[in-house]
């Protein structure tokens, strides 16, 4: 996959995944403000809607192409196992943060056997197989929300924080009053949780 690897002085890795019309230098700074030591993998999504960068196909607003979801779900993991051998990755301190589209595709992940990661923070999500019961995961899981985002609607991340729940994986939940855009205050969570 298009991507871009900074190498940091330290030895955890952030994985970015942008949003709808982003790519992989979308999230670079935010990974910077969280830890300017650590290395930065940022990776485009391999598929392409009105010129815009996606993880996934979709079928209109928030409708998911579901098949094609589950093959790029598999790319997106081959392609980080790979990234993971070439660039020397402690998988241990591997955190993968996706907003959006990005964090839907995280969202996938959790779904599919394969997933072996330790840390998650999900920017902004929604639930991809709706009511689908989630595999219990040996991970630990951040999601930040805004309580009046019009793109997706709270009850969306709502819906993912309650599947996480059944699961029985640890997670912490950041509401912010705002919409679908990433707050200071909300990156700031973030940075007291990693
Ligand atoms: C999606 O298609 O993943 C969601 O609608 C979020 C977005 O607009 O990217």
């Amino acid at each position: 996959m298009k991507h871009i690897f900074i190498k940091g002085m330290s030895s955890r890795t952030f994985v970015l995944l942008h949003g709808t019309g982003g790519n992989e230098h979308d999230l670079l700074e935010i990974g910077k403000f969280l830890d300017p030591n650590a290395n930065l993998l940022g990776i485009r999504g391999n598929v392409v809607e009105n010129g815009m960068p996606r993880f996934f196909k979709r079928l209109g607003m928030g409708v998911f192409d579901i098949e094609n979801l589950k093959e790029e779900t598999n790319n997106l993991i081959d392609f980080i196992e790979k990234a993971i051998v070439d660039y020397h990755l402690n998988r241990d301190e591997l955190i993968i943060l996706g907003y959006s589209n990005g964090a839907n595709i995280m969202a996938s992940m959790l779904y599919n056997d394969k997933f072996n990661y330790s840390k998650l923070i999900m920017l902004h999500p929604m639930r991809p197989f709706k009511e689908l019961e989630m595999p219990n995961r040996n991970t630990r899981i951040f999601i930040g929300y805004g309580r009046t985002d019009r793109m997706i609607s709270p009850t969306e991340a709502l819906g993912l924080i309650k599947l996480i729940n059944n699961a029985k994986i640890p997670l912490q939940v950041f509401e912010s009053p705002g919409g679908h855009e990433i707050t200071i205050n909300e990156l700031n969570a973030v940075k007291a949780y990693i």
